[in-house]
């Protein structure tokens, strides 16, 4: 079966760059990217992207009115794809049974009822979105019941692995691509139609095909394994803060082992973004409810240590200044979940924010791309009262103004602009003493010394 035409459902953070690419490495497909939020999809077709990530423009600028088309026209879209990638959001259920773990499928179910109203022949269905094991069945179904006697379909597993600030680098250049199918003579000829697609630019060797649920899995899997990583190395962090050890040190002593590798060593204030927090909770629910409680404990420990990082680094702060910091100005610096990207999703910043202005302290913010707007939005879902983000948050364009009187400086994003920061000219424009936290371990600790700040890096003694 060759494709000809695909269509996205979701044009966010996955779907709209994964869709780019394919777009620019496959001239001959025609690509449509489609989603009932009107508003970032004229995003997606103006100068704007309602995505930052680096590389981006490029790629979407080199398809966009040839073969990559953004729309809100969704029912049209369907109707003409081949395949139709469902990348729609899967947030954590914040209601009923599985509250906090589950993932909500409510999006992924629309989307499925609508695909099956509205197809006509023969159509592949392709999972991008993280959701739990079995989904691919639960899709099936609902296709099935609700589909006419023209349309047949066969469901695959397609996970995304990009990650953001990077998405074009992982997307051109994955480590692999990962698609499970059902092992039936349709079910391996939709397999290797999606594989044909990848091929324009992925090496064959690096296209894995597995059955349906082994692909499901394991994204939920990688996942985990790499928050399991960084809350690892959190753990050593506060030990090394007790014992004078250097936690960066530590990290390159243990990286150089080829068994442990040196990538996701790196300790910080907390993991955040879309996934990893979704989905080891997933993971925890999935164990809980095939009767695994043992495993779901060892997972859940990846998401309580994490949660302990953030607060301990808030008590930090407290304690050291002179345990209040009511009323007190405290300069932040970076919200986003990591560098390189405007996404604040589960960003400890959030958190940290959050705690600080429940202590009562002023907080001045300061980061690159998050918008004013998303700022607010976030600490109010977080439980920040408007009245406090009325008068105690003030967010600024230069990170100069941010420090002006503060008596703390505290990094939550480890933006490259950070590390050449006039160290100097901010100690001058703090109160002193001039408290630094460093979250994220990005400015240089010695020279902040020397200046005659007082530092803090997270997982220095
Ligand atoms: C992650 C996975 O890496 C990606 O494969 C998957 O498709 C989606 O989830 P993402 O969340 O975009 O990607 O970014 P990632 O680079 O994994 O960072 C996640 C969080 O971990 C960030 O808050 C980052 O700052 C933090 N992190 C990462 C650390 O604290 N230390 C590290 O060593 C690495
Ligand atoms: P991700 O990070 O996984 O890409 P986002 O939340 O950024 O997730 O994007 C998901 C997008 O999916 C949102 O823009 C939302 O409007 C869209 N969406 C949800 N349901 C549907 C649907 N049935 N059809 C099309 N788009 C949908």
């Amino acid at each position: 079966m060759k494709i000809n035409s695909i269509c996205c459902l979701g044009a966010g953070y996955v779907g709209g760059p994964t869709m780019a690419m394919i777009a620019a490495k496959c001239p001959d497909i025609q690509v449509t990217v489609a989603d009932m939020n009107e508003g970032r999809i004229a995003a997606w077709n103006s100068d704007t992207l309602p995505v930052y990530e680096p590389g981006l423009d490029d790629v979407v600028a080199s398809a966009i009115g040839k073969n990559l088309h953004f729309t809100t026209d969704i029912r049209g879209a369907i109707a003409k794809a081949d395949l139709i990638f469902v990348s729609v959001g899967t947030p954590t259920k914040s209601y009923g049974i599985g509250a906090g773990r589950a993932a909500d499928l409510r999006y992924i179910e629309s989307a499925a009822r609508l695909i099956a109203e509205i197809s006509e022949g023969h159509k592949i269905i392709v999972e991008k979105s993280t959701i739990p094991v079995k989904t691919a069945s639960a899709i099936k179904t609902i296709l099935a019941a609700n589909s006419t006697e023209h349309a047949t379909f066969e469901v695959l597993s397609n996970p995304e692995f990009l990650a953001e600030g990077t998405a074009i680098e992982d997307l051109e250049t994955p480590d692999r691509i990962l698609i499970g199918g059902e092992i039936t003579p349709t079910g391996n000829a939709a397999v290797e139609a999606l594989a044909s697609v990848y091929a324009n630019w992925v090496p064959r060797e690096k296209i894995i095909t597995t059955n349906l649920w082994s692909s499901e899995l394991s994204k939920l899997v990688a996942n985990a394994f790499l928050a399991q990583r960084i809350s690892s190395i959190n753990s050593i962090s506060a030990l090394c803060e007790a014992t004078g050890a250097d936690v960066d040190e530590v990290a390159r002593a243990i990286g150089h082992d080829s068994r442990i590798g040196p990538k996701f060593l790196k300790s910080s204030v907390g993991f955040g973004g879309s996934c990893f927090q979704k989905d080891v909770l997933n993971l925890v629910y999935l164990c809980d409810s095939f009767g695994l409680p043992h495993v779901a404990e060892y997972w859940r420990q990846v998401i309580h240590l994490n949660d302990w990082q953030r607060s301990r680094f808030v008590e930090k702060i407290v304690r050291t200044l002179f345990n209040t910091v009511n009323g007190k100005r405290i300069a932040i610096l970076g919200f986003a979940f990591k560098k390189d990207t405007n996404d604040t999703r589960e960003s400890p910043a959030i958190y940290v924010c959050r705690d600080l202005l429940g202590e009562q302290a002023k907080i001045a913010l300061y980061d690159p791309q998050v918008s004013p707007e998303q700022i607010k939005q976030d600490l109010l879902e977080a439980g920040v009262p408007q009245h406090i983000i009325d008068t105690n948050l003030e967010i600024h364009t230069d990170p100069y103004s941010t420090v002006e009187g503060a008596h703390a400086l505290a990094t939550l994003t480890e933006w490259d602009e950070f590390k050449s920061l006039d160290l100097e000219r901010i100690y001058n424009l703090m109160l002193k003493p001039a408290f630094v936290f460093d979250g994220r371990a990005v400015l240089p600790m010695d020279k902040l010394k020397a200046i005659g700040f007082d530092p803090f890096t997270i997982g220095k003694g």
